[in-house]
């Protein structure tokens, strides 16, 4: 388990200090991060619209994730949110602009080399209202309850331990608080030797797991009204079958 989180952290590691070095390098072709070695990349499929980066002037090569869950949330002025696994920050960002006036965004990362760059982001964005907390999504920093909205793109296929993850999810999000995540599911049984490959792990592919098995867990975790609509889906060979996906889910 500590040696998929070694992997996955190294892997965010190296991409931050990409990012850090040449911020727009990787714009022409997505940016992807979540990819196998052999090149098959996950992005998040042009997703954010051009009038709504420009506003926080960040580039789209930010996103490593597989969606944009800042659509999927209906964020309102005022409401708190958080991104759990919030990279270079473009979702975290986005969100403060729409939760504003009153509102607040916290991204979780536990990785210091993209928190720096989610914080060199923010402020070149000029936006007050979003905090960047060091901490791991499965001990969030923050108190119970404390939450109205969770949102993540692509993070919690890295996970070894979803079940962990989606409980503390619940735990800091308030009676009736949404999940709205954007994340990759498998579509059918990934090979075994797929599934030992660290490097996989950290692309957001040997993590995913099958969608019935998403709901159970978020079920499982004490979620209602779970749904998960695949966007757009690839096969590995090799591997087997995954998929981008949206999913919501409420707290009672
Ligand atoms: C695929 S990137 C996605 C980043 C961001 N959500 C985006 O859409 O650009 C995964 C991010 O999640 C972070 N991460 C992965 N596993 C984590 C964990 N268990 N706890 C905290 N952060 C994690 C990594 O450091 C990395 O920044």
């Amino acid at each position: 388990m500590s040696e998929i989180i070694d992997a996955v952290r190294a892997r965010y590691a190296d991409k931050a200090l990409q990012m850090a070095k040449t911020p727009t390098a990787d714009a022409c072709c997505g940016g992807a991060s979540c990819a196998t070695d052999e090149g098959s990349a996950i992005d998040s499929g042009n997703a954010y619209g051009a009038d709504e980066l420009k506003a926080v002037g960040i580039d789209p090569a930010a996103s490593l994730g597989c969606g944009n869950p800042t659509l999927l949330a209906d964020l309102h002025p005022g409401e708190t949110v958080l991104d759990l696994g919030s990279g270079a920050g473009l979702d975290v960002l986005l969100s403060a602009r729409r939760v504003s006036p009153g509102g607040h965004a916290y991204g979780v990362d536990m990785t210091d080399e993209m928190l720096a760059v989610a914080r060199a982001n923010q402020q070149k964005a000029k936006v007050g209202n979003a905090t960047f907390l060091k901490g791991t999504i499965e001990a969030v920093p923050l108190p119970d309850a404390s939450v109205d909205v969770i949102i993540s793109n692509c993070v919690i296929n890295l996970a070894a331990d979803k079940a962990v993850v989606l409980r503390e999810a619940y735990r800091v999000l308030r009676p009736g608080g949404r999940f709205a995540i954007a994340d990759m599911v498998a579509l059918e049984e990934l090979t075994s030797e797929a599934k030992q490959r660290l490097d996989l792990w950290a692309g957001c592919i040997a993590g995913t797991i099958p969608r019935e098995a998403y709901v159970g867990e978020l079920v499982g975790a004490g979620f209602v009204d779970v749904g998960i609509e695949t966007t757009r889906e690839m096969g590995l060979p090799g591997v087997g079958k995954i998929a981008s996906a949206y999913i919501r889910a409420r707290k009672p």
